[in-house]
């Protein structure tokens, strides 16, 4: 999209991204994890690539060849996750969370595997850190975009999160929707600013929503 002798819109930008699905394992041949293929957020970086930014993808297990030119750091669960975001958070200019991160992972791990049992039986959970949270409450001069994958109330939880967070922005789907969400090459986003602006996007290929997802972080960074 972008020629080479204009000045790239994220020249020099250091860009953290987070893809994919977390895996939170319950014993060695069992997890709990969620429909995300990281296509979204391998579609970010590659667009952040291109437009002149130094990208670093962190990256849940998915079967996606990486993005060329893009330093790869592959994770497993959301404590790893959140490990590896926070060591380059200082540096980083933006963070862009895409990934699907488990909201709850197993109390302990079974180091053998689990037999079954007569009758019902429950795996007992906790909750993992919010990392995109963590980020807004140590936020020092970073642009934060979180993503919210919601099925109903699409406003009141995209509005929520962007406060919750302390995001700069969030871009909203619903995953219902014919066309977005997990696993399709394209996505109907709307994006949600502090400014308390709202942009609805109509459906497109995912790389073009990740275009316009970084001309708004170009921007944001810019009025710092
Ligand atoms: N997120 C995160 N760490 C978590 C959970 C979510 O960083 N443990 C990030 C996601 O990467 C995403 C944003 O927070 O950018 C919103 O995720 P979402 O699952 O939609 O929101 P939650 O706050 O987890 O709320 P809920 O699942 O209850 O709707
Ligand atoms: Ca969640």
């Amino acid at each position: 999209f972008f020629s080479e002798k204009e000045e790239k819109p994220l020249a020099g930008k250091r860009i953290l991204i987070t893809a994919g699905p977390t895996r939170e394992n319950i014993d060695p041949v069992r997890f709990l994890s969620n429909r995300s293929t990281g296509k979204m957020g391998y579609a970010i970086a590659e667009q952040a690539k291109e437009m002149g930014a130094h990208v670093t993808l962190i990256s849940g297990p998915v079967s996606l060849d990486p993005p060329p030119n893009v330093s790869v750091i592959n994770v497993e669960s959301a404590a790893d996750m959140y490990k590896e975001v926070m060591k380059l958070y200082p540096e980083a200019d933006a963070v862009i969370k895409t990934a699907a991160v488990a909201d709850y992972t197993p109390k302990s791990y079974h180091e053998q595997k689990i037999k079954k049992q007569p009758g019902d039986n429950a795996i007992a959970l906790k909750r993992t850190v919010d990392i995109l949270g963590e980020l807004g409450s140590k936020k020092d001069k970073q642009i934060l975009v979180g993503f919210a994958a919601e099925t109903e109330n699409l406003d009141e939880y995209a509005l929520g999160k962007l406060e919750q967070k302390n995001a700069d922005m969030i871009v909203a789907n619903n995953v219902t929707s014919v066309g977005a969400g997990f696993g399709t090459d394209t996505n109907i986003v709307t994006l949600f600013k502090r400014d308390g602006s709202k942009t609805e996007l109509p459906k497109m290929p995912k790389a073009e929503v990740a275009v316009n997802i970084l001309l708004e972080v170009s921007r944001m960074l810019k009025k710092d």
